[in-house]
């Protein structure tokens, strides 16, 4: 699959947007980053990813293998997809495997200072024209981008959790981004199935500001002794017809992450309506990360999920 803009002519400066994107690089091979890889592949382009260590990302086409293999029995794929785009997903050991990509999108741990390495690590092994996108949930995008050589090509794609089920991404311009770059991005990102909202480059952009401020609200309302975890996720199911429960979404998001990004809406808003509920901060504290780490509001460690509190 390449996709290909037309370029306006005006001048530019040194790093001009390529016309076509063929390979993508993706950087953290965790919840958000498998799934970055998997529909970026089933959408006919090569896709390289890098994570700290190898067995991450073994694992992490092991679990794509699945999801298509299970998307193909619910005819949403077909069979003969599977395979070829297996093979278009490749291991990145370092950054230098990036070569050649048109585009990297970062999908690391939602933490600025790592970010941060990232990018800068990065920029010096990639040739002029690749352009670079960050999946963060709530960290600013024009900040991020200073820390590049080529803040005109550097752009906030983000994935919504689960990525091959969900049908929207936020594209967020920082103040440098380029209009040929985000039109690219864009056509990118539709070519893959997804609908685009466009946000402007404030903490945690829209959907993020709305929902995060809901879940810690619920962790809240758990800490206060409002509810217990299973009356406030089945009154918010039953009672507002949310299809999971507050505590349950945190447990799927991460609780590091929701913890990042209640941080970053308080520290970006300087408003005390954000504080991290402090019940969350202990949760992160203990490492129950929710999911991911087997026990957060719940615990996955049996055949049931059962409540932690
Ligand atoms: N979880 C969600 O629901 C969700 C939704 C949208 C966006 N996001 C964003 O996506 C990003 C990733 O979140 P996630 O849920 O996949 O987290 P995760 O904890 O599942 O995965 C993060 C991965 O990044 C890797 N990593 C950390 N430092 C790295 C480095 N220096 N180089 C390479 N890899 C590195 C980790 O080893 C891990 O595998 C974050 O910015 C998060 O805010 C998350």
């Amino acid at each position: 699959m390449n996709v290909a803009v037309k370029s306006a002519e005006k001048p530019k400066g040194e790093h001009k947007t390529p016309q076509v994107i063929k390979k993508v690089g993706v950087i953290g091979a965790g919840q958000m980053g498998t799934g970055i890889a998997h529909v970026i592949a089933l959408g006919g382009y090569s896709v390289a990813l890098n994570d700290l260590k190898k067995e991450k990302v073994d694992e992490s086409v092991h679990t794509i293998e699945k999801f298509m293999r299970r998307q193909a029995e619910k005819g949403i794929i077909t069979e003969g997809d599977v395979k070829p785009a297996l093979k278009r997903i490749s291991y990145a050991p370092n950054f230098e495997a990036f070569a050649d990509c048109d585009l990297i999108i970062e999908a690391a741990t939602e933490d600025e200072a790592i970010k941060r390495k990232i990018f800068a690590d990065l920029c010096k092994n990639l040739k002029a024209g690749t352009m670079l996108a960050t999946n963060t949930s709530s960290i600013s995008i024009t900040r991020l981008a200073s820390t590049t050589d080529r803040p005109e090509h550097f752009i906030g794609m983000h994935f919504m959790n689960p990525v091959p089920l969900m049908e929207l991404v936020e594209l967020i311009r920082g103040i440098a981004t380029d209009d040929d770059m985000f039109a690219l991005t864009r056509t990118f990102v539709e070519s893959l199935n997804k609908k685009v909202a466009v946000s402007e480059d404030f903490p945690a952009f829209i959907v993020n500001r709305i929902l995060l401020p809901m879940i810690n609200e619920a962790v809240y309302t758990l800490y206060e002794g409002v509810g217990t975890v299973e009356a406030i996720d089945k009154a918010m199911k039953l009672g507002a017809h949310h299809p999971m429960g507050p505590l349950e979404l945190a447990d799927f998001i991460g609780l590091d992450t929701c913890l990042s990004v209640m941080q970053v809406l308080y520290e970006g808003l300087s408003d005390s309506k954000y504080r991290p509920c402090p019940l969350l901060v202990k949760y992160v504290e203990a490492g129950w990360l929710g999911r991911k780490t087997q026990r957060g509001f719940y615990d996955y460690r049996g055949e049931k999920p059962v409540p932690t509190r």
